[in-house]
């Protein structure tokens, strides 16, 4: 039935577009540089994919807690941290198309564009400043963070203090950060403005490495889990001379995007680095006092960072196909239930007077329990096509029969199987299917 075909940037940025996915910010005023705003069918991703994550790193375990900082700062936070210092590209200009690089970034010293000679680098610092306050002046300097992890180390000795948690234990985070990244492009890949989800899991010295395997096939997993195929994903170590300023060790979680292998997820070592840091800056103690010993210590920090545009982006193309089906081809996305902005769509074969208050009280019927469509515009093969290739998993139609047995019909995205279940039961089927239940028949008679 499949005739699977390689998906290029393209149809996933055209796909995001038409179907209202992902749109370039301020469009209307021809853009703004790697900025991008999430449509209805985005957002809906985008949350699922932030939930997914939450409920595995929190609501699933007891020893993580979470944490929502703001973005805003106190300026000293930066400069404990390294970033004001280390946070910064070497740029170079090209003195004939002046166009900009990175000079890491480049194999040769002359420009990519047009051969053209370049300037000396200059080291650029990637976070966006603004001021807070009335008045304009250095004084007022705020940045906007480029990570939210620091927002977490600020917060150790409030959040330990207040949920009583012992090592090890993690804090966990989801939100923005903002990076004047130079190069930027690959759609949703490398922007200025992301978000990521981050979690800090704080470990007593010499747990560390055992800590670090962990997280990294924890989240690993995570990611297979939710339907991203094994081999489209790889653990890169870090070389020494590679390391960011915090790190002792560090692994990236790769997936294979059209560009080739790039980091979706960094799981690193961040030793006593960051607490050491804000208790020098300080002057506040960030140690930990430990009941078993007796004594202070200063605990290391293992840290899972994702993106969230990245891993839509990740799941968007993993999921994507273009199947030839009774000799039509059709769109799809295979996206995981749990991340599929629209779950189930309630189709009437038609707009037929007596047709359409039977299908609208079996929409009111789902509605309440997860994202539900109502579609009866054209031809109910066109709103199937259109439902596949949003990556809705069931599709719902009230026909004719409906009237007399009240049953309707359940089409499964992937399989194409259809079932016929009674209204009653539909929504505890649904439920069932969505979680993972196997879409085959119900045995004659059967009910749940
Ligand atoms: N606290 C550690 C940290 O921020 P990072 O490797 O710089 O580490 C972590 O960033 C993750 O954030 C990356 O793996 C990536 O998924 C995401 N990320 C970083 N910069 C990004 C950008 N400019 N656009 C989109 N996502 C980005």
């Amino acid at each position: 039935m499949t005739q699977k075909t390689g998906v290029d940037m393209e149809k996933i940025v055209s796909l995001s577009k038409r179907r209202g996915f992902i749109f370039q910010s301020s469009e209307i005023y021809g853009g703004l540089g790697s900025c991008w705003d999430y449509g209805p069918l985005g957002v809906e991703l985008k949350r699922n994919v932030k939930e997914a994550w939450w409920k595995a790193m929190v609501r699933d375990r007891d020893d993580i807690v979470g944490l929502d900082a703001s973005i805003l700062m106190h300026p000293q936070t930066w400069v404990a941290s390294g970033h004001v210092q280390e946070f910064a590209d070497p740029l170079v200009d090209c003195k004939s198309c002046r166009q900009r690089f990175r000079a890491d970034e480049l194999k040769e010293n002359k420009c990519p564009n047009c051969g053209g000679e370049l300037t000396e680098p200059r080291m650029f610092n990637l976070m966006f400043k603004t001021l807070m306050g009335p008045v304009e002046d250095e004084a007022a300097v705020v940045y906007l963070r480029p990570e939210t992890a620091q927002g977490i180390f600020v917060n150790f000795q409030n959040v330990l203090a207040t949920s009583r948690k012992k090592l090890p234990f993690g804090i966990a985070q989801t939100g923005k950060a903002f990076r004047n990244e130079i190069t930027t492009g690959n759609f949703i890949f490398r922007s200025r403005e992301f978000e990521q989800m981050e979690m800090e899991f704080f470990v007593k010295p010499g747990t560390d490495r055992e800590w670090f395997s962990h997280w990294l096939e924890e989240r690993f997993n995570w990611y297979v889990n939710l339907g991203i195929k094994k081999e489209n994903l790889r653990l890169r170590q870090h070389a020494k001379k590679e390391l960011a300023h915090y790190a002792l060790d560090c692994c990236d979680i790769d997936y294979l995007f059209p560009m080739g292998w790039s980091e979706l997820e960094g799981i690193a070592n961040r030793g006593d680095f960051d607490l050491m840091q804000h208790a020098k800056h300080s002057g506040k103690d960030m140690r930990y006092f430990d009941e078993e010993t007796q004594g202070h210590i200063m605990p290391y920090i293992i840290e899972p960072s994702a993106g969230v545009d990245r891993s839509v982006l990740a799941f968007l193309l993993d999921a994507y196909d273009e199947e030839t089906v009774e000799k039509e081809k059709r769109v799809v996305l295979h996206l995981h239930p749990a991340l599929a902005p629209i779950k189930t769509a309630i189709l009437p074969l038609s707009r037929n007077e007596k047709l359409v208050p039977l299908a609208r009280e079996v929409y009111a019927g789902l509605r309440g329990a997860f994202m539900t469509q109502y579609d009866d515009s054209q031809s109910i093969g066109r709103r199937y096509r259109r439902q596949d290739e949003i990556g809705t998993p069931f599709c719902v139609t009230v026909d004719f029969q409906s009237l007399d047995d009240r049953q309707v019909t359940i089409r499964d995205r992937d399989s194409l199987k259809q079932i016929r279940v009674p209204m009653e039961t539909l929504r505890a089927t649904l439920q069932a299917k969505l979680a993972g239940e196997a879409f085959e028949l119900l045995p004659p008679g059967g009910s749940r």
